[in-house]
């Protein structure tokens, strides 16, 4: 049964690069974004992996502990890590989990048979404070991800998580946002001292309340 929005995520015991981890343990109270990629000495994964390591601060910023996968062993890993470094001028920052017998893969649904028997496809998942599944992406092998995308999701989801708000298509951080359905006018300009603007009854927008 693959793991749907909302649902508990499962914990597990695995061999990264950064030493064995339990994964509950290592994510604490934290938002964590659980990302696979295909294979090591790839060209398109060499990228994402610099790419993330780029962000790490960003990530930092949001409360957000970042981990890769694939199904390469923790050797594999380390002696591609400096190829990464050397193509994209980052050093990986984050634990990469080797997952040789796909036990982490299995259980996240990160190998898709009809994509790949043996690799794992491009999967993101951002896993929330509570340790249930806020989002998930899934990319083919041949398109490297754009992490930007996930910090503008993370940017949301932690907003909604704090206020009766939605965002927007194409939203980003600063821009106005969506008055939640389930409050009343009355309500709305209680919550809301900035006040909204109903370009519809069911459309009313606000500026970013924590702006
Ligand atoms: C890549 O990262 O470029 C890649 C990995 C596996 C299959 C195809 C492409």
């Amino acid at each position: 049964m693959p793991l749907r929005l909302g649902d508990e995520t499962p914990d597990f015991t695995a061999q990264t690069t950064q030493g064995q981890i339990r994964f509950r343990e290592w994510k604490g109270d934290s938002w964590a974004i659980l990302f696979s990629h295909p294979k090591d000495f790839t060209p398109v994964c060499t990228t994402e992996l610099g790419a993330v390591a780029a962000l790490k601060p960003e990530f930092d910023r949001r409360n957000t502990k970042v981990i890769g996968l694939s199904v390469d062993p923790v050797e594999s890993h380390r002696r591609w890590e400096k190829d990464i470094e050397d193509v994209t001028g980052h050093a990986v920052n984050f634990p990469v989990i080797a997952d040789p017998d796909r036990k982490v893969a299995d259980l996240y649904d990160m190998i898709h048979p009809n994509a790949s028997d043996t690799f794992t496809v491009r999967s993101a998942i951002i896993i929330g404070p509570d340790n249930r599944l806020k989002l998930t992406l899934t990319y083919p092998a041949s398109t490297g991800r754009n992490f930007l995308e996930l910090l503008r999701v993370l940017d949301s989801l932690q907003l909604t998580a704090n206020y009766a708000v939605a965002t927007p298509a194409d939203w980003v951080d600063g821009d106005d946002v969506i008055v939640a359905a389930s409050l009343s006018d009355d309500d709305a300009r209680k919550k809301f001292p900035k006040g909204f603007t109903a370009r519809k009854p069911y459309l009313r927008v606000t500026p970013q309340p924590n702006r």
